[in-house]
């Protein structure tokens, strides 16, 4: 075969000596503007797996650069004065330099000719190749050239930083932060040699023009970076190896980072066949350093793809096309993970700054920090460096304990050498409430009443998930009148036979679990008078319907009931029947109270802007569409005992265009925390039929973190949260200080308990009927994990 890679970066130079390698009938340039064993830029990292993935590939490459890598294990991090480290990490740092001359110099030992100082033009330039690689990098021309078949999806992000290094010599990879008057920055810190470390540093873009660095040069930029992190350099300076910049151009040694992905990797242009590698058709950002090795990857990908064709006996030029794509098809989603990843990483890095950086203390900034990219859990924190891990638990249990009443701490003392409880199992105070763990039964309608009350099967519901373990359990969204009702079988809590019937189910949870117990309250507003939850949900009942009011007359699906548009008659007797059942429910024992505010229903009908079209005080900016919902909840505020805590349910999103977004979620959790809400239930969507929601592993997690966080409001994250390891992370990293699990206490009313076994909590009571339960239950699990 004939290839010619474009571009002599890590994935050029890696593919053409592994293709050679494979065949050395192939014949094989890689073109490069650059002079030989020249380059700029400081170090790389990659992880110990990519090192192993390439020593099965060429041992020659790997030997070599093992010489020359810098290997560490440990992160440390520089925040407010303190210096807080944890190991286990496992990176490889080289000098980009030193990797392209290893790279460089093995392709010249393997007969690869390197073309240097030369500017490819064209793919079109190189017409007896069979293969054209595009590894042109991140600005690829080629890929520019067929924008219209690669399909570049290319997002600028926020965040301004600059690439430097330094002759100080860091022995772990450290991150400093430093508050200026302008805001934060960050710097990210890692020796790469025996005489060199890199030095990003970076900031969002509002601090780096408050600061003057648009306007300042190489030179002032690095003055600057110098004073900023000066008692870290101690005494060493910063430097820039960046030729290709103009020194003396204000502004340009700072780059914003560009996210890259293409929906075609390929294309035959008539005579050759080319395809994108490496910068040129994916990004990663260097918060979790990964952009080098996903080159490194797509070169060992294509060739093993080729070698594969080779071994069934369709190798050469014919193989291309298919070999292509499968490439494509391989690389795509191992890329699309790793991207994920770092955009998470990525997004940490934007907001630091006004969200975490002032808000959290320095042992719970390490945590969130380390798992920024969310792929790494708890308990491979666990795995990572077990002892820093511990010494986290153990002062996060400390200060929740410091956090809740005396008298609630029954038996939760924390005596030294004995193992702390993980933050699941660390108890919550809000106003006179504790609640023993950090587990909710989240609010599920149940559609098994009749005429509003709950009756047996509410019982046993709630009684098996109190045994179950949930430090704190929702009634089902419960409805202030009939009318209020989403089904026929919804719950409800407008007279007294229904207070009696709820007053006997929190009894049984206080009397028989250390429970505690919350109610739900709402109205479901044009989402009213449907089928059961498995009949044909959101459909109107086939008789019987009653009429419907919500913020504007839409309604919600196809067949819906077209709402009545509410009068201020109407607001008034539904704020009425809400203070109503507020009073039942004080009487019947709950100990907190949950306004629901969220999926549609009537009080989300008037937060939304796809819902909410009035033209009078109630519509139009989110503080007047929040403003009967508001007054509801003062109502309700006034009508609860004091010392009881009010949380407000959200759909911080509704994904749909024209919709409230997060940041809407962020204005509306700040109203309500200036109206005295304790607790804002971070949930999202179902408000309309029409929603394209992003689900995923604790996809609502981010609102509860933002609102928590950025409003300075306690918060419940809710959402696919369906481990021990998923509550852990959440509430260790300052996500939410609650989490709501909902399916899986459907699926096992257990959940909470058998959660603590898998993760070795014993400190958790199992009632006392069912213990010789726990010993079997427990014994399996070690036998099973063994
Ligand atoms: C601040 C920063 C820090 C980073 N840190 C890390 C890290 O820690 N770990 C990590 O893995 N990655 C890191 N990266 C990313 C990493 O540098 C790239 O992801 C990696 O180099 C991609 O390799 P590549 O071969 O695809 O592209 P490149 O390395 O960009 O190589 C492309 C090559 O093509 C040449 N070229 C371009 N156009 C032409 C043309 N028309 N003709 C001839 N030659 C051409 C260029 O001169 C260049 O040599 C970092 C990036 C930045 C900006
Ligand atoms: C059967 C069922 C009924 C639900 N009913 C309610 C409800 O009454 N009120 C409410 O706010 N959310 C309700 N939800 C949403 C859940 O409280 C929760 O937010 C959602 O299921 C996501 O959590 P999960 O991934 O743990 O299931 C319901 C969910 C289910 C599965």
């Amino acid at each position: 075969m004939r290839i010619v890679c474009i571009g002599g970066g890590p994935a050029g130079l890696y593919f053409a000596l592994l293709m050679k390698k494979l065949d050395p009938a192939h014949r094989i340039t890689v073109v490069e503007r650059n002079r030989p064993y020249d380059t700029f830029g400081w170090g790389v990292v990659f992880s110990d797996a990519t090192m192993e993935n390439m020593r099965l590939w060429d041992a020659a490459t790997a030997d070599a650069i093992e010489v020359a890598f810098n290997h560490w294990d440990d992160i440390e991090l520089h925040f407010k004065g303190r210096c807080i480290r944890s190991g286990g990490h496992g990176f490889v740092g080289i000098g980009r330099k030193k990797l392209l001359n290893i790279l460089q110099r093995r392709c010249e030992a393997l007969g690869v000719e390197l073309v240097f100082e030369t500017e490819a033009e064209s793919d079109a330039d190189y017409p007896d190749a069979d293969l054209v690689i595009a590894s042109d990098g991140i600005n690829s021309r080629i890929r520019q050239k067929y924008a219209a078949v690669f399909q570049p999806d290319i997002v600028a992000r926020p965040n301004r930083f600059i690439w430097l290094g330094t002759t100080r010599l860091f022995d772990a990879f450290n991150f400093l932060f430093e508050k200026t008057e302008h805001g934060w920055f960050q710097a990210h810190v890692y020796k790469f040699d025996d005489s060199t470390t890199t030095f990003i540093v970076e900031t969002p873009e509002d601090v780096w023009q408050a600061s003057g660095l648009d306007q300042a040069n190489v030179e002032q930029s690095i003055a600057f970076c110098e004073r900023l992190f000066a008692r870290h350099l101690q005494g060493h300076q910063l430097l820039s190896n960046a030729r290709h910049l103009d020194p003396l151009k204000r502004g340009s040694a700072w780059i914003n980072f560009q996210r890259v992905r293409c929906r075609q990797w390929h294309h035959f242009n008539g005579r050759s066949h080319v395809v994108l590698m490496g910068d040129a058709v994916h990004t990663a950002h260097f918060a979790i350093g990964s952009g080098t090795k996903l080159a490194l990857e797509d070169a060992i990908e294509l060739t093993r793809l080729f070698k594969q064709a080779h071994e069934a006996g369709t190798g050469g030029a014919e193989a291309i096309p298919q070999v292509l794509e499968r490439y494509q098809a391989a690389r795509e989603v191992d890329v699309l993970r790793l991207q994920n990843a770092a955009w998470n990483a990525m997004e940490w890095f934007e907001v630091v700054g006004t969200r975490y950086c002032d808000q959290l203390p320095p042992e719970q900034f390490m945590y969130s920090m380390l798992t920024r990219s969310q792929r790494i859990s708890h308990e491979n924190l666990r795995l990572r460096d077990a002892a820093w891990l511990e010494g986290y638990e153990r002062w996060f249990a400390e200060r929740a304990l410091q956090g809740v009443p005396e008298a609630a701490r029954a038996g939760s003392t924390l005596a030294p050498g004995v193992k702390p409880p993980s933050p699941m199992f660390t108890p919550y105070a809000l106003r006179g409430l504790t609640v023993p763990n950090r587990v909710v039964v989240s609010p599920m309608a149940m559609y098994s009443a009749q005429d509003g009350l709950p009756n047996d099967f509410h019982l046993v519901h709630f009684g098996a998930r109190a045994l179950g373990g949930a430090g704190l359990l929702y009634t089902e969204m419960t409805c202030v009148s009939p009318d209020a009702r989403i089904t026929p079988g919804c719950a409800g809590l407008w007279n007294d036979a229904q207070r009696d019937a709820w007053k006997r189910i929190v009894d049984f949870v206080h009397g028989h679990s250390g429970a505690k117990m919350g109610i739900q309250l709402g109205h479901a507003g044009r989402k009213g008078s449907t089928q059961l939850g498995w009949q044909q949900a959101d459909e109107p009942l086939e008789s019987g319907n009653w009429p419907l009011v919500s913020a504007s007359a839409i309604p919600y699906g196809q067949n819906s009931q077209v709402p009545r548009e509410m009068n201020r008659a109407d607001m008034d007797r539904i704020s009425a029947d809400f203070v109503a059942a507020t009073r039942r429910a004080a009487d019947a024992g709950f100990d907190i109270l949950e306004l629901h505010c969220a999926h549609g229903y009537l009080l989300s009908s008037f937060l939304s802007p796809l819902t909410n079209r009035r033209g009078d005080a109630y519509g139009g900016a989110v503080e007047n569409r929040a403003r009967w919902p508001l007054e509801v909840f003062a109502a309700v505020r006034a009508a609860w005992p004091q010392e009881r805590p009010i949380s407000v349910r959200l759909s911080c999103h509704d994904w749909f265009p024209g919709g409230n977004t997060a940041d809407d979620a962020v204005a509306l959790a700040r109203l309500f925390k200036a109206a005295g809400a304790d607790i804002i239930d971070c949930s999202s969507g179902q408000v309309v039929a029409e929603q394209k929601p992003v689900y995923g592993r604790m996809y609502q997690t981010p609102f509860a973190d933002r609102i928590r966080n950025e409003v300075g409001i306690p918060t419940v994250a809710v959402g696919a949260i369906f481990e021990a390891d998923h509550v852990n992370m959440v509430i260790a990293a300052g996500r939410a200080d609650l989490c709501a699990v909902a399916r899986p206490h459907l699926a096992d009313p257990a959940w909470t308990l058998h959660e603590a076994a898998k993760i070795g909590h014993e400190a958790i009571a199992w009632p006392v009927q069912y213990l010789s339960g726990r010993s079997q239950y427990e014994t399996n699990l070690k036998r099973a994990q063994a």
